[in-house]
């Protein structure tokens, strides 16, 4: 709660930039109950609110753009039960200042925290200036979030100097502390790219860290409550807080290694769409995405761009709900007939051209593809003396074909610094792209980069077999499997430089982090070099 006197000041402070908050919101998105100007309607009668921290879950920013970004807050007082609040919309209050004490509030406004979408709020802000941090907060009545810091991108001309931004995913909440997150936030960052396993959908299991709330969640309610459970996690919302995220799903999210409409276990399908579909919802009234990204049932828009000027184009992917089945085995496969049948694709046909015709259309000295699953080539059966070779089908391995017509369009047009960051797979990696992994000769046409996970664990057996792999995969340049924590990047026009920071443990909320190994890329020279 606020003291009575800087409410006041609040107030004459919106006052003064009525006309201001008025323009913005004149521009803000026209979708019902979306956003509305503070005060158009008179205001709506408060019902009695719940006591509690109606911002338990904190607060967040994300999808930036040159002029514009989206802020999120869900009001939650009990959390873990639902959320706690009565089912009637509610009226919330936001604003955004040019300092960290708000006292330049440049946009205010009011926006309607709606039940039937868990009383979560998605303000989309426009007219920002490019390339410039701001502070926001929420406010219902007396009773006010923390105050946010957020960033917009660079204007889509300008070459800016430098980057900086982290990768993170998995963040098994059983696994271990967000230790990582605690080190993250601390850090000289413009953004965070998270790409997937925000959740885990697991139940309760033996020797957890610190246990999931439930059995294995499939009901709105229920992911609901499991989002609530990470997002209490204060490291993680001081991540949120600092900086802008930009986030994509894996397939913890919804189902272990589920693909489009097919779960990793039989059922029927309509049974598994409805999953989907509270999945969907729930990863999204959760998250800082704009508008587009609301699903419609089991669909949801979630594959989109951000430009940071004319220094690194972001092409966000989703490759869990258009993919076809894996259908090769599991866990590690050889390459049969379905894998390159061509039908099979990760990403669908319509993801597929977009992305394609992003890359060809890019001014990106850097253009990046920002997804799921490792994409360059891993065969673990020739070092573990299979007498074949064996790959992980849940990975592009699994979708040989869409791999080859993305990395075959990069050559043939000369797309410029293909750089892919990863997740999934709970270990760090750096390799090359080549349009043929097994001709010495290919071409590097892009390089990956895989962070290791922020607290899930990678099984210690595999990794003296993964290390053991890597003479049999030359592309490969880096692996390691045993360490929690997160990528870093810095960014120029001339060189991209990965950063691999883990974290002592995941055992204790906070600990010292460290740079494991560093790599970088030069422009226009292709291939990845130890620093
Ligand atoms: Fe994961």
């Amino acid at each position: 709660m606020l003291p009575r006197d800087t409410r006041a000041g609040l107030s004459r402070r919106r006052f003064l930039t009525a006309s201001s908050a008025l323009a913005a919101l004149a521009a803000a998105e026209g979708l019902p109950g979306w956003t509305r100007p503070a005060g158009a309607f008179g205001g709506r009668r408060s019902p009695p609110l719940p006591s509690g921290d109606l911002f338990s879950l904190g607060v967040a920013s994300g999808d930036p753009f040159d002029r514009g970004l989206v802020l999120w807050t869900r009001l939650a007082p009990e959390p873990l039960a639902g959320g706690g609040m009565d089912p009637v919309p509610v009226d919330v209050e936001w604003e955004l200042a040019t300092d960290p004490g708000l006292q330049n509030v440049v946009q205010a406004g009011r926006v309607v925290a709606r039940p039937e979408w868990g009383h979560a709020v998605h303000v989309k802000l426009w007219n920002l200036e490019p390339n410039r941090w701001y502070w926001y907060r929420f406010s219902v009545g007396d009773r006010a979030s923390r105050v946010g810091r957020t960033r917009t991108m660079p204007a889509g001309d300008d070459l800016p100097a430098r980057l900086r931004f982290a990768l993170a995913s998995c963040q098994n909440y059983q696994a271990g502390f967000y230790t990582a997150y605690a080190n993250m936030a601390q850090e000289d960052l413009d953004l965070v790219v998270h790409v997937g396993d925000y959740i885990y959908e697991s139940g309760i299991s033996d020797g957890a860290v610190r246990p999931h709330n439930s059995g294995q969640v499939r009901t709105l309610d229920e992911y609901r409550d499991r989002y609530a459970l990470y997002k209490l996690d204060p490291n993680l919302q001081d991540v949120h807080a600092a900086f802008p995220m930009i986030v994509t799903w894996d397939d913890h999210e919804v189902d272990n290694n589920y693909a489009s409409d097919v779960p990793e276990d039989d059922q029927p399908r309509e049974v598994f769409l409805a999953r989907r579909a509270a999945a969907y919802q729930a990863y999204f009234e959760h998250m800082p995405l704009v508008s587009s990204a609301r699903p419609t049932g089991p669909d949801m828009q979630l594959f989109r761009r951000f430009d940071y000027g004319r220094l690194a184009r972001f092409n966000v992917l989703d490759t869990r709900q258009f993919r076809t089945d894996q259908v090769c085995g599991d866990p590690l496969a050889t390459r049969c007939p379905d894998a390159v049948a061509p039908e099979t694709t990760l990403v669908g046909q319509a993801q597929e051209d977009w992305l394609k015709s992003g890359l060809k259309g890019s001014q990106a000295v850097w253009n990046v593809l920002a997804q799921q699953v490792m994409m360059m080539e891993w065969d673990l059966g020739t070092a573990l003396g299979a007498g074949e070779a064996l790959y992980n089908p849940d990975q592009w391995d699994g979708y040989p074909n869409s791999r080859q017509r993305i990395l075959d369009f990069v050559a043939a047009k000369e797309i410029p610094n293909l750089v892919v960051l990863t997740g999934d797979i709970h270990s760090s990696w750096a390799g090359e792209l080549k349009p043929d992994f097994g001709d010495p000769a290919s071409p590097v046409v892009g390089s990956e980069f895989v962070t290791t996970s922020i607290s899930s664990s990678f099984s210690p057996q595999l990794v003296p077999l993964a290390a053991g792999s890597l003479p049999f995969n030359p592309h490969i340049r880096f692996f390691e499997g045993l360490r929690r924590g997160y990528l870093r990047f810095d960014v120029t026009p001339g060189e991209w430089r990965a950063d691999y920071r883990a974290v002592a443990t995941v055992l204790e909320p906070t600990s010292a982090v460290e740079t494991l190994a560093s790599f970088r890329v030069e422009s226009g020279r292709g291939g990845v070099e130890a620093v």
